[in-house]
């Protein structure tokens, strides 16, 4: 069946919380995280999608800032997390599709890679790469190096490196890692 996917409104938020709820369950973090990740400096409205079918919310992605601990000081690059279809709406495209868009959408504001912690196994058909290649450590050794993952962009730079930081709060609700 056909669906739509755009920027999430403002308004549509709470919504978006209760599916990543229903996507994750039994595990709360994901939905405890975007909505901190909401909240925070690192949240940009145009880099939440929603993908939408007969109406209805049924899956979501966002991109949101972290630091990159640079030689040359801190500088904001993306993270994948989370990306949530409806359970009885999965396997018919709608992540493919969101993952997709919201790349294009990171390409199209310049940014040079997005990263990601995730299975290598679903995330290589996007073009996410072990992180570490490019000389981009994980924020944590809690993370097997293998599921921090990034996916260069047309503006991506080598000279870029450094270690991502994750905030207080990923580590304090148990977010990192498997
Ligand atoms: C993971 C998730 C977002 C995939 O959404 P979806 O709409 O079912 O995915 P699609 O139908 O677009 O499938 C995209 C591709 O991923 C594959 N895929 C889907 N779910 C997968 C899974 N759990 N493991 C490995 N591959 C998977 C599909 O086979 C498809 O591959 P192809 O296009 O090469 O044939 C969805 O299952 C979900 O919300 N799961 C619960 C939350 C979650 O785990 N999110 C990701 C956390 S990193």
């Amino acid at each position: 069946m056909d669906f739509e996917i755009r920027t999430q409104l403002p308004v549509e938020w709470p919504e978006v919380v209760a599916l990543i709820n229903r996507a994750f369950v039994p595990d709360v973090n994901a939905a405890q995280l975007a909505e901190w990740v909401h909240d925070s400096a690192g949240w940009i409205d145009d880099l939440s999608l929603v993908a939408v079918q007969d109406e209805r919310l049924v899956g979501h992605v966002m991109l949101s800032q972290l630091p990159l601990r640079t030689p040359n000081g801190d500088v904001a690059i993306l993270c994948l997390t989370p990306l949530s279809v409806e359970p009885e709406a999965q396997r018919m495209g709608i992540g493919r599709g969101l993952v997709e868009r919201v790349l294009r959408a990171a390409a199209t504001r310049g940014e040079p890679f997005v990263v990601l912690e995730g299975s290598p196994r679903m995330y290589a058909r996007f073009g996410f790469e072990p992180a570490a290649d490019y000389g981009i450590e994980r924020p944590s050794e809690l993370i097997p190096e293998p599921a921090f993952q990034l996916v260069r962009l047309p503006s991506y730079r080598p000279e870029l490196r450094g270690q991502v930081r994750y905030p207080d709060y990923f580590y304090e609700i148990g977010a990192v890692g498997p």
